[in-house]
């Protein structure tokens, strides 16, 4: 639980001054907040969004830890549910533009993330296709109130912090140079649950929970799921869309054809995913796209690292089923 807020006037520094505080790795500090840590420079958006926020019962939100799969499932899903109007095959589809940051905004970072100044969301498409990082706990009540669907995307954990380690120094060079954040040093925040929107245990188990309570509500994937198998995991996304591909689309061909537009080679080699800045954490788009190897860790983490964070993973999610 965590303190209501009914005030409009709440003053945001006093909130933070009392909430408790740790080093960031990719803002300059972390802020618990409704039961996870908050990386300080999106804060604002965090608490913007979780006040202000109301689901409409078509609305789809796309859920996840950084670095699991964020960027592919929102293109996946994009492209997928506005299909009718952006065939794959379109020489003009939005993807070919716009990365897919662009196309499903983040609640947290762009909706209301910008100082005061709301993204009009009358102006969506119907359904609204939104994304965020906030565990399933923590979201506003009208998500789990209304019927809205969110499908959450989760990745081995050793992944995610590898994929971090790349990322976050590139974003922000000043919390990583001269030897001031190293992954052994990020890993060990990991495994004592201070890690940017985690501890990472819960917000896997807390989407997992309810996606086992509410099936049709939530639907839970794994990046390694996906990669195995992106063709079939993509029918199950659209069919939790409510718009399953019909046989004439599958007999055509739409589902190999978005497969292969949101694949990594083609999303990486636009001229927008090379050059373009999404706006979030204002960092160049060719940053969400690296390598997508399953299995990477073991190139970049000792065995005792890896051990240390085998071990709360055994002890964290082995006894709910979940396994990587
Ligand atoms: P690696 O750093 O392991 O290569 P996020 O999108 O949540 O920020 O996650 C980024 C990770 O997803 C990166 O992993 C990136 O390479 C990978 N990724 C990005 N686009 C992808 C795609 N279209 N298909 C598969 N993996 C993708």
């Amino acid at each position: 639980t965590w303190p209501q807020e009914n005030d409009d006037d709440i003053d945001l520094e006093e909130l933070i001054a009392s909430l408790p505080k740790e080093k960031g790795f990719i803002s300059p500090i972390q802020i618990l907040y409704r039961n996870f840590w908050c990386p300080s420079e999106v804060f604002p958006g965090v608490h913007s969004f979780c006040r202000h926020f109301t689901a409409h019962d078509s609305d789809i939100i796309l859920a996840c830890k950084p670095k699991s799969g964020t960027t592919w499932l929102k293109a996946l899903a994009f492209s997928a549910l506005r299909r009718d109007v952006f065939p794959p095959s379109a020489n003009n589809h939005p993807l070919m533009s716009s990365n897919p940051h662009e196309l499903v905004p983040f609640f947290e970072f762009t909706i209301y993330g910008q100082a005061g100044e709301l993204i009009d969301l009358a102006s969506f498409s119907v359904p609204r296709l939104f994304a965020t990082h906030i565990p399933h706990d923590s979201l506003p009540e009208s998500v789990g109130q209304s019927g809205c669907r969110v499908i959450y995307i989760c990745r081995n954990p050793l992944d995610t912090i590898v994929s971090f380690c790349h990322f976050a120094p590139q974003v922000k060079p000043e919390l990583w140079s001269g030897g001031r954040s190293s992954m052994e040093e990020y890993l060990d925040y990991c495994c004592r649950g201070i890690d940017g929107f985690g501890p990472f245990w819960d917000h896997m188990l807390g989407y997992w929970k309810a996606s086992l309570e509410r099936p049709d509500k939530v639907l839970f994937l794994k990046y390694e799921d996906l990669r195995e198998d992106t063709a079939g995991n993509l029918k199950r996304i659209a069919e939790f869309m409510g718009v399953p591909f019909s046989e004439e689309e599958e007999r055509d061909g739409v589902i190999e054809e978005i497969v292969k537009l949101c694949s990594l080679s083609s999303l990486k080699e636009l001229e927008v995913n090379k050059t373009g800045k999404p706006g979030v954490w204002s960092t160049e788009n060719k940053t969400y796209f690296r390598k997508g190897e399953v299995g990477d860790w073991v190139n970049h983490m000792t065995p005792s690292m890896a051990e240390k964070l085998e071990r709360i993973m055994e002890e964290k999610l082995s006894p709910f089923g979940l396994k990587f």
